[in-house]
């Protein structure tokens, strides 16, 4: 099949968090099953420039934009199209400046939608358009509109995967018309939500086949809890929605193999590990003498959404445990602040990297004992499965992805590769350390268990890539939403 994946983010080219990862990924593995797959991607400032490919004419309203597709390097079959038009994605950063959003958001990714379908229209229609999050929702939307007269490109099934409900893409009530769209759509069973335009809804609304990244979390997104106001768009939808979990790229995420460590390792040699630990303790700054003691790690965008409220609530109970703490990550001021106040507050046992770092993540997920994410929500998440074979033992709150990626240890059986805790509370997060620091302390024969159980897991992206195959020839022969 012919498959153009619609996307903000890509690894090697732009990635703010695992979305990049993912379509970095899922085309390679649908190559390999004989698929050819287009990916059509902003080049942003920090993207390399291609070469010209295509000329585009994009229309948005009453402005035509002049933009060039360029042909990135071709990689394992699957051909990279970068969305060249500097005035839109020529930026410091992708979606967000000092905390803000861009405030031309909707034009920025209505012209990346309008420009994939613009792209089909001049070099042969796809088999079918795999959109990914708001930023590219608005593909089924132009399609089922403003291109609802073309004979071919009518007919081209979409998916719309949601890697985040809670990044919606809302905009004033007159983007519609700023963008060329039928002003007809700003209606309850169209984008109109809470007096905004929703681009995510849209897709939600428009999409053939919806997706999400895991099974747990296409439950979630059906109830009020997790919906994010659109639980009930989503239950309307529920016949045509699957959760297909994601893989790993076990070529950039294996302790075997790993560049970015000081030694490797693997589950048959240990020794590396304790190697990478003393690293780790190094590069933060942490006294070497701790090196028995329990080190937890975490790798985060700093967002509500990963629970950080819940790790300052327990914060002076959690430092009471004889443990040390590595975190990275950025994003909202308020949580690089509580991190920062942390270290101060216990600068022997807590380091942090306030930075996005791609080593330093891949050097905490192989020197940390444990890895941390008490998520409020997690569609997938990617980091606990990389701490799985990286022998390290995910903490998780049971929700979306991690629920269902982790085992909660049985001592009983030998069972399980994590610890898992249900209340989004400081109580439930810090009995759930509780009961690891116990194991780690008292139980080191057991502990080895689960390090070996975690890395004997295998979430390699062929199932999902599978997964998705089958899905792609079902919704190819019978769209949904036509
Ligand atoms: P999300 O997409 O919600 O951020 P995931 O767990 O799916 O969460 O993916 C996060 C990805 O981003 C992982 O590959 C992780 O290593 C990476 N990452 C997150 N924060 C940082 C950071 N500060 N430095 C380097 N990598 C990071
Ligand atoms: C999102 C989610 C994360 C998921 C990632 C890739 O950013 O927050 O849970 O793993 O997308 O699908």
């Amino acid at each position: 099949m012919k498959i153009l994946f619609v996307a903000s983010e890509c690894v090697p080219f732009s990635k703010t968090g695992g979305l990049a990862d993912v379509v970095g990924a899922l085309p390679r593995f649908l190559a390999v099953r004989g698929h050819e797959i287009s990916v059509l991607l902003p080049r942003y400032r920090g993207t390399p420039p291609g070469r010209e490919a295509v000329r585009l004419a994009i229309p948005l309203g009453k402005q035509t934009h002049q933009a060039t597709l360029q042909a990135g390097p071709g990689q394992n079959g699957v051909q990279f199209f970068l969305l060249d038009y500097p005035p839109y994605f020529d930026r410091e950063n992708l979606y967000v400046d000092k905390g803000k959003d861009y405030p031309d958001n909707a034009e920025r990714f209505a012209l990346l939608a309008r420009a994939a379908v613009e792209f089909a229209r001049q070099t042969g229609v796809p088999d079918l358009f795999h959109c990914h999050d708001w930023q590219a929702a608005l593909v089924p939307v132009f399609l089922k509109s403003v291109y609802a007269d073309d004979p071919q490109l009518a007919r081209v099934p979409t998916i719309l995967t949601v890697h985040n409900l809670g990044y919606q893409g809302l905009f004033p009530a007159d983007t519609l018309e700023r963008l060329g769209l039928p002003g007809e759509l700003f209606r309850l069973d169209g984008l109109k939500f809470r007096g905004k335009v929703n681009f995510l809804k849209g897709g939600l609304v428009f999409a053939d086949f919806l997706t999400t990244v895991s099974r747990k979390y296409a439950q979630e997104i059906q109830t009020p809890e997790y919906g994010h106001g659109l639980d009930s768009v989503i239950r309307r939808r529920a016949a045509t929605i699957a959760g297909i979990l994601n893989g790993v790229d076990y070529s950039q995420w294996n302790p075997e193999t790993d560049r970015f460590l000081v030694a490797n390792y693997s589950r048959e040699n240990l020794e590396g590990k304790r190697l990478c630990k003393k690293d780790l303790l190094q590069h933060f700054r942490l006294p070497a003498e701790h090196l028995q003691k329990p080190l937890v790690g975490i790798v985060s965008r700093f967002a509500a959404q990963k629970g950080f409220d819940l790790i300052a609530e327990a914060a002076e109970k959690l430092m009471k445990n004889d443990l040390q703490i590595v975190t990275l990550g950025t994003g909202e001021p308020k949580f690089e602040k509580l991190f920062r106040r942390l270290a101060r507050r216990f600068p022997q046992r807590i380091g942090v990297r306030i930075a996005y770092d791609n080593s330093v993540a891949h050097k905490i997920e192989a020197g940390s004992d444990m890895f941390l994410m008490p998520s409020r929500y997690e569609p997938c998440g990617l980091n606990q499965i990389y701490s799985l074979r990286y022998g390290t033992v995910p903490l998780v709150r049971a929700t979306g992805g991690l629920d269902d990626t982790i085992e909660p240890f049985d001592l009983s059986t030998g069972r399980g590769t994590g610890f898992k805790f249900r209340d989004y509370s400081a109580k439930a997060l810090l009995g759930c350390l509780a009961r690891a620091l116990q194991l780690y302390a008292r139980n080191p024969g057991a502990w080895q268990q689960l390090i070996r159980n975690g890395m004997e897991k295998d979430y390699s992206w062929d199932n999902s890539a599978a997964e998705y195959e089958q899905l792609y020839r079902r919704v190819v022969k019978f769209p949904q939403n036509g």
